[in-house]
């Protein structure tokens, strides 16, 4: 268990900017716990297609909402990995069959109310880091810490196609473009909880940063605001 000072980091921004990399490392070094809101957002879109889930029909919705149990465990390298009903889906919903669909899935109502409520009941022993899109604006107004993560597109795209090569899957460059675009465009003028910056976040630009110069950004803000009396 940590004896560093028990917060909440929350680091939001747009798609492909290094946010998860991040968030990862910055929990690991402060014995945090790490949680992947845009996974929460990705299992429930993998469930809605692989079950047939209308997104126009609210029923529907309701009832597949009511049967989505989503977990996080770590596994033997000590990863964080995304379990859907007690399976593990963290490699299925990183494909872009999912990408293409998790922006619409995100913007239903239902949806955000059934993640945010998980999300409170996660971080309510602080102690996290959590990622994604309205964590400092919606989830956790009063978090200690906020980050506002942004990079330029074509830079964004090609670390992308980078981790989808990884996993051995040849994406075409402009194909990550357009779906890192187009999510960025849903994300940002969607009605509910859209993605804007915090008055109060620290903006932190990827674009000529390496990782472990996002990480030490970020943990140096962190034991900085630590040492601060509260
Ligand atoms: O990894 P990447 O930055 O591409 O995306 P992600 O963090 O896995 O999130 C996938 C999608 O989930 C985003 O494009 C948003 O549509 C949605 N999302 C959201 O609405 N709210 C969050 N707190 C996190 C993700």
């Amino acid at each position: 268990m940590s004896t560093f000072k028990k917060m909440v980091i929350a680091i939001d921004g747009y798609s492909a900017c290094g946010k998860s990399t991040t968030a990862k490392e910055v929990a690991r070094i402060l014995g945090y716990r790490y949680i992947d809101s845009g996974a929460m957002y990705r299992a429930v879109t993998l469930y809605f297609l692989d079950n047939h889930v209308s997104l126009s029909n609210p029923r529907d919705i309701t009832k597949a909402l009511s049967q989505i149990h989503i977990s996080f465990k770590v596994n033997s390298k000590g990863i964080s990995e995304t379990y859907l009903n007690n399976l593990n889906v963290e490699k299925e919903i990183r494909k872009m069959r999912i990408s293409e669909k998790v922006s619409p899935v995100s913007a239903i109502k239902d949806v955000r109310v059934a993640m945010v409520e998980q999300q409170r009941r996660m971080g309510k022993e602080k102690a996290i880091v959590m990622d994604g899109r309205d964590i400092g604006t919606v989830v956790f107004p009063n978090a200690e810490l906020k980050f506002f993560m942004t990079a330029d597109m074509v830079v964004r795209a090609i670390r992308r196609q980078k981790e989808l090569l990884e996993n051995d899957r040849l994406v075409d460059l402009d194909e990550v473009i357009e779906n890192i675009a187009q999510r960025d465009k849903i994300d940002t003028t969607r009605k509910e909880s859209p993605l804007r910056q915090a008055a109060d976040a620290i903006v932190i630009d990827t674009t000529h940063i390496t990782v472990d110069e996002q990480v030490d950004e970020v943990v140096r803000q962190a034991v900085s605001k630590a040492l601060k009396p509260s």
